[in-house]
């Protein structure tokens, strides 16, 4: 029997071996980072000029956890750059609940699509994604790992606020040891000069090890971690809140016993500085009363719009087009 020739001879591991991924800030250099901000101020300026840079090209969304903010916000952007969306929302609606594995599912939507955000539960299922995968795979929230995408956010949003992202106290406040958002952001900004973080949390839900030792301490960053929001707010230039991780936790006592261990309000925020600015990836449950919504100093919401300009400039440069 003759050899079956394939239809269309590309050779997918030369492809394969210059494709990008964002699995971990890291990823991608300070200078492509600065280089992404910039574009993401231009199109936030000039979306017109970004409006067909896509046109044809499909976004996958493929979310095994829930999700408002980072799937509708890829989504929006890949339409505003106007290319498609398809995907899926959750594990249930997809092959998983029939125990397919994420390296065959990336190897079909790699047929159907140009590009997929990924979000799992697991630690590590994007990178496994991208492995096997024929086209870019951003990681949008492996378990309680990392979170490079909002972590770009974080920058765009720190960078419009403050002008800068060196010379900064931050202030990171609640789960940081599940929160993915916390990790991924302080992998980032250690990169950049003069940045102290202010750890804020109960002693049972303190920044992982590998973070403490090989992130700070290896980096030589100035940090301390304390259990007091108030000691700390006087001091912070960035107050990232974050949510305990419900889901995350091995037992309901521990979450309920944890869940409102800080709250924000207007009654705290006296406490810090006239330019200190309050961020939050959101959803927010109690940790930020809503009468500090109020304040011009929070910064949460318009956060959140920030997050579709960057992840445009994010689908520019893996799928590498540019306007003409
Ligand atoms: C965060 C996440 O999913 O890690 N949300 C988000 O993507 N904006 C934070 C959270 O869920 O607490």
């Amino acid at each position: 029997m003759g050899k079956i020739k394939p239809l269309i001879a590309i050779d997918t591991n030369v492809k394969e071996a210059f494709m990008r991924h964002l699995l971990n800030p890291l990823d991608f250099s300070v200078e492509e980072i600065d280089d992404l901000l910039r574009i993401a101020g231009d199109i936030e300026r000039n979306p017109s000029k970004y409006a067909h840079v896509c046109d044809g090209k499909k976004l996958a969304t493929c979310f095994y956890e829930p999700s408002t903010r980072t799937r509708l916000s890829f989504e929006s952007a890949m339409l505003g750059l106007g290319g498609s969306v398809l995907g899926f929302a959750s594990a249930d609606s997809s092959s998983a609940s029939k125990g397919e594995s994420v390296a065959d599912t990336i190897r079909i939507i790699s047929c159907y699509a140009d590009i997929c955000a990924m979000r799992h539960p697991k630690e590590g299922a994007a990178t496994v994604a991208a492995m096997h995968s024929g086209i870019p795979v951003i990681n949008a929230g492996d378990g309680g790992h990392q979170h490079p995408t909002q972590t770009l956010t974080d920058l765009l949003t720190i960078y419009s606020l403050k002008g800068r992202l060196n010379d900064l106290t931050i202030g990171l406040c609640g789960d940081l040891k599940f929160g993915r958002t916390v990790h991924s952001l302080i992998n980032a900004m250690v990169r950049y000069p003069n940045i102290r973080f202010i750890l804020i949390s109960p002693p049972e839900l303190q920044v992982p090890e590998y973070i403490r030792e090989d992130v700070l301490k290896a980096k030589n960053i100035e940090f301390k971690e304390l259990g007091n929001l108030d000691e700390a707010l006087p001091d912070l230039d960035i107050l990232y809140m974050t949510r305990v991780q419900r889901e995350r936790f091995f037992n309901e006592e521990d979450y309920i016993r944890l869940k409102d261990c800080y709250i924000l309000t207007p009654k705290k925020m006296k406490l810090a500085r006239p330019d200190m600015f309050v961020l939050h990836p959101l959803p927010r449950v109690n940790e930020i009363s809503v009468e500090v919504d109020k304040d011009p100093r929070a910064a949460y919401f318009k956060q959140a719009q920030y997050g579709v300009y960057v992840r445009m400039a994010l689908i520019m440069k893996l799928l590498e087009v540019s306007p003409c």
